[in-house]
């Protein structure tokens, strides 16, 4: 098993070009099964997840190929139509592929995706749109058949919350389904933009991504393209918060600054000095951080994203004075505190909320990683601490960060794989 190797305590300092978004990257891939053509993905992060996302075109008769930072995937053939449940297992986010194929081939198994690290990730908004949207839907024995006789419908849908999935899915159902769909209170998410600046690349017509209503008009048939993902918002602020933990100066390159707003307020007001162009942001951490004073509640976009939550998190522990959290999209994502807290740091979790009483140091520990973006928070967390760190458990942080120590190290932090 792999492992982290982290000597705490340097400052960090350089220039890192952004990796493309792996919350962009996976439904992309599934979109790109609509189009019946090739379809070429430029800034494409090279993760267990998107290979995951690969395995599953593959699987269904596509072929998806990569060459350095591009995926190139052809979508010819659809022969397939049952995601094997390894492959549902490998990435929760599968289930983004059930719109897709719904909408190539009207006909879709998937087993149920079940809870995840971050506690219990129900899909009954996804089931009850499709089923609106024309789909017969049945479960048994932990397996959902999904078939739309003919071709699916549009609809006017109203999300009780605006999940970013849900949207997703249904924009995939969509694009080719006959007559309009109306999303109200969809996710307004930077990625929904992007999945949706790719299917307009294919020839689909939709508006209204980025605001509370979507509207999409199907269309018969799709094209391929070339298209450029956007880079990684959450990769972005976790780079950004392990400068500010451990102390340095960051130049990030290829970012998408826009989209990383509702996260770059909230890391202000530790008094990083934070400058930002179009696409670049510096930011310098010179002293001792200061504590957030608002609480930092995580909200759908554009509030404060719940992925950024833990890294920030790893941050504030060494803050001066007491910051206070406030996560309300997962039932169980404060997993990382119990690390946080063996190296040293004085946090107190009551349901939703997390109270962060700055210390003055951080001590290195061995520590496992549970989830993704808590593994990235300890690794902040390490670059931060006197001595050294074992990180196990690093799957997590492979499923979303491309060569995570590289990028580490690029910046002057001491860190290994072993
Ligand atoms: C996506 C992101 C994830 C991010 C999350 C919230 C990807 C691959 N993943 O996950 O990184 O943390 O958005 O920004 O893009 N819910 C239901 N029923 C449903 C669907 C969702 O109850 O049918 C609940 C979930 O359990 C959760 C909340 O809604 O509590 C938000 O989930 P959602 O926005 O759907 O997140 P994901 O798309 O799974």
């Amino acid at each position: 098993m792999q492992k982290l190797i982290v000597n705490g305590g340097q400052r960090l300092r350089g220039e890192l070009a952004l990796q493309g978004s792996k919350n962009s990257a996976l439904p992309i891939m599934a979109a790109a099964l609509l189009s019946g053509e090739e379809c070429v993905l430029k800034n494409c992060p090279k993760l267990t997840d998107v290979f995951a996302a690969s395995r599953i075109l593959n699987c269904v008769g596509c072929k998806c190929t990569f060459s350095g930072n591009t995926a190139v995937i052809s979508s010819e053939n659809v022969s397939e139509n049952t995601i094997p449940e390894e492959l549902m297992r490998e990435m929760r986010s599968s289930i983004i592929f059930l719109g897709a194929m719904l909408g190539r081939t009207g006909e879709c198994t998937v087993c149920c995706p079940g809870g995840c690290e971050l506690g219990p990730r129900p899909i009954d908004m996804h089931l009850a749109a499709l089923k609106k949207m024309g789909a017969d839907i049945k479960e048994s024995f932990g397996r959902i058949i999904c078939r739309v006789p003919g071709r699916a419908h549009g609809a006017r849908i109203s999300l009780p919350f605006p999940s970013v999935g849900a949207t997703e899915n249904i924009i995939l159902c969509a694009v080719t389904a006959e007559g309009e769909t109306v999303i109200n209170n969809a996710a307004r998410e930077p990625e929904i933009c992007d999945l949706c600046g790719f299917l307009r690349a294919c020839g689909a017509e939709i508006s209204g991504d980025g605001e509370s209503r979507i509207v999409i008009s199907g269309k018969d048939r799709l094209h391929g393209c070339e298209y450029s993902i956007m880079p990684d918002r959450i990769a972005g602020a976790t780079y950004l918060c392990m400068t500010a933990a451990a102390g340095g100066e960051i130049i990030l390159t290829n970012a998408c600054v826009q989209a990383m707003e509702p996260f770059l307020s909230v890391l202000e007001q530790t008094g990083c000095s934070i400058y930002t162009t179009e696409n670049r942001i510096f930011l310098r951490s010179g002293s001792r951080l200061k504590a957030v004073s608002d609480r930092i509640r995580t909200m759908p976009h554009p509030g404060f994203p719940t992925d950024a939550q833990a890294v920030i998190m790893s941050a504030l522990v060494t803050a001066d004075g007491t910051s206070v959290f406030e996560e309300n999209i997962f039932d169980c994502r404060y997993r990382h505190t119990d690390a946080l807290v063996k190296m040293g740091a004085d946090i107190q979790v009551l349901g939703k909320i997390a109270v962060i009483k700055g210390v003055e140091k951080l001590y290195g520990a061995n520590v496992e990683a549970t989830d993704l973006r808590g593994g990235a928070a300890m690794v902040s967390a390490a670059l931060a601490a006197e001595g050294k760190t074992e990180i196990s458990g690093i799957s997590h942080i492979d499923r979303g960060y491309e060569k995570v120590e590289e990028a580490v190290r690029r910046l002057g932090g001491s860190i290994k794989r072993v």
